[in-house]
């Protein structure tokens, strides 16, 4: 590890989770040809992301990150792109007025594409094929020729990433994610939300300020803070050839940058200190995200977070933990003392996905209960723990799927068929997740009012 990086210096040490691809000429071919294309994002957008994320770090800001668990090349479309947008800023505009502090918006998107899978095979009636490891490798259909590796799938991500994240930047800084949208499709949703009165109070003190604001002449017309937002992309770092080809120097800082998206996270299951993944990780400077699971020790960690932030930059480094409802108070009150105890700076944020999925009716599901079980743990320990409860991690759709239960329409087992469409892992849908924001929104409320209380009393 102490040798020099290089974007390929990842090529020399054990891998985990490599698709097996049949023509290494193929593959070299297209990474040859996507190093050749166009960077996605540039460096000073990744830079911009790392202030805001170093102000997560200071507990001045809250981080809220979700999007798809994979991205599907069927389901490229404007709709489903504008679906999870306006819902995502909902969700923010709910989360900044309880938290008084900005919201940090990252979308899982525009890359996500690749997806570690438990068992490299798939055995289905007796005939056995590699497992699908998101489109990016492979084809989700149960045949020979869907699911060998096809390194052109790679140039198809590319380029509907690209895409993508045009049509998300023309949202954010073209007038439709002003605040008033935001705030008028989220009272459509607590109108028709069963469980209305819950959300009835914040919702209408956010109409009063907003009403007050546009009296004093604050609004989308006047203001561009109104009007525009700050959006960013991330996905997981898992199909490293495809990173190294868009991984280019900076040419202001002479920097290396990731230019696939402005974050790029290491996944729980390759995030051994002396693989491939972290070696890649640690010489992009973009900000990067650790995911933590029940089998991370503290040691480890702390030898992570050396290695991924040696120089104790703000901002650098998020740890996205995901050990279920029912895990969460064992493992992470030592994780979050070790980090304190060396003194690191980091992004605390909770994935309440990954470890809460069960199965029911034969459907890969997670329970909401469960979900905001885990966001509750989490934000009670770094309570106890005097730490920031930084951020959420989810898995979310704008649609109207049904693939996690529970929530205000109390989905059932028997309802997952209904619409069930995730190419890997249940997702929250619109409803689900703006639920998760508002319910969320109290526990960044609580948090507030602590650290408020002492300069009060300070005050008098
Ligand atoms: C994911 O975020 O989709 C994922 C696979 O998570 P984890 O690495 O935490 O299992
Ligand atoms: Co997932």
């Amino acid at each position: 590890m102490s040798e020099r990086w290089t974007p390929t210096s990842w090529r020399r040490l054990p891998i985990q989770q490599v698709p097996d691809y049949p023509d290494s000429a193929a593959l070299s071919a297209v990474e040859r040809q996507l190093a050749s294309f166009p960077p996605l994002v540039f460096a000073g957008e990744a830079r911009k992301l790392k202030q805001n994320l170093a102000k997560v770090a200071a507990g001045e800001a809250f981080l809220l990150q979700g999007g798809d668990c994979a991205e599907s090349f069927d389901e490229h479309s404007a709709d489903n792109i504008r679906d999870f947008f306006r819902v995502f800023l909902q969700m923010a505009l709910v989360l900044t007025f309880a938290g008084g502090s900005p919201v940090v918006k990252v979308g899982r998107i525009a890359g996500q594409f690749a997806k570690p899978r438990s068992s490299p095979v798939e055995t289905v009636d007796g005939v056995s094929l590699p497992s699908y490891r998101g489109d990016i490798v492979n084809g989700i259909g149960f045949s020979e020729s869907e699911r060998v590796p096809n390194p052109n799938r790679q140039t198809e991500a590319y380029r509907q990433s690209a895409a993508t994240l045009n049509l998300l930047r023309a949202f954010a800084t073209g007038g439709y994610a002003n605040l008033e949208n935001a705030h008028r499709w989220m009272l459509g949703f607590v109108k028709d939300s069963p469980q209305s009165s819950a959300y009835a109070d914040l919702a209408q003190r956010m109409t009063e300020t907003l009403d007050f604001m546009r009296a004093i002449g604050i609004n989308p017309e006047t203001h561009q803070e109104v009007r525009q937002t700050d959006f960013f992309t991330s996905h997981e770092a898992l199909l490293l050839g495809y990173e190294e080809a868009l991984t280019r120097v900076d040419s202001t800082s002479g920097d290396w940058y990731a230019t696939s998206g402005h974050m790029l996270w290491i996944g729980d299951r390759t995030r051994q200190p002396d693989h491939a993944h972290i070696e890649f990780a640690r010489g992009i400077k973009n900000p990067i995200g650790l995911k933590c699971g029940p089998s991370l020790k503290a040691d480890d960690l702390i030898r992570l977070v050396d290695l991924l932030n040696p120089t104790e930059e703000a901002g650098r480094l998020t740890l996205i933990c995901r050990f279920g409802a029912d895990k969460v108070g064992d493992h992470l009150p030592a994780l979050v003392r070790a980090v304190q105890r060396e003194g690191r700076k980091v992004v605390w944020s909770c994935d309440p996905m990954h470890g809460n999925t069960v199965t029911a009716s034969g459907y890969k599901t997670r329970p909401f209960e469960r979900v905001m079980k885990e966001i509750q743990g989490f934000f009670d320990i770094h309570q106890a723990e005097g730490t920031h409860a930084g951020g959420i991690h989810l898995e979310m759709t704008g649609k109207n799927v049904t693939e996690c239960t529970g929530g205000a329409r109390a989905l059932t087992a028997d309802d997952l068929r209904d619409r069930y469409h995730t190419y890997c892992d249940p997702r929250l849908n619109a409803e689900q997740a703006l639920e998760v924001a508002f319910l969320t929104a109290d526990l960044v409320k609580r948090e507030r009012k602590q650290h408020e209380h002492p300069r009060i009393e300070a005050a008098e």
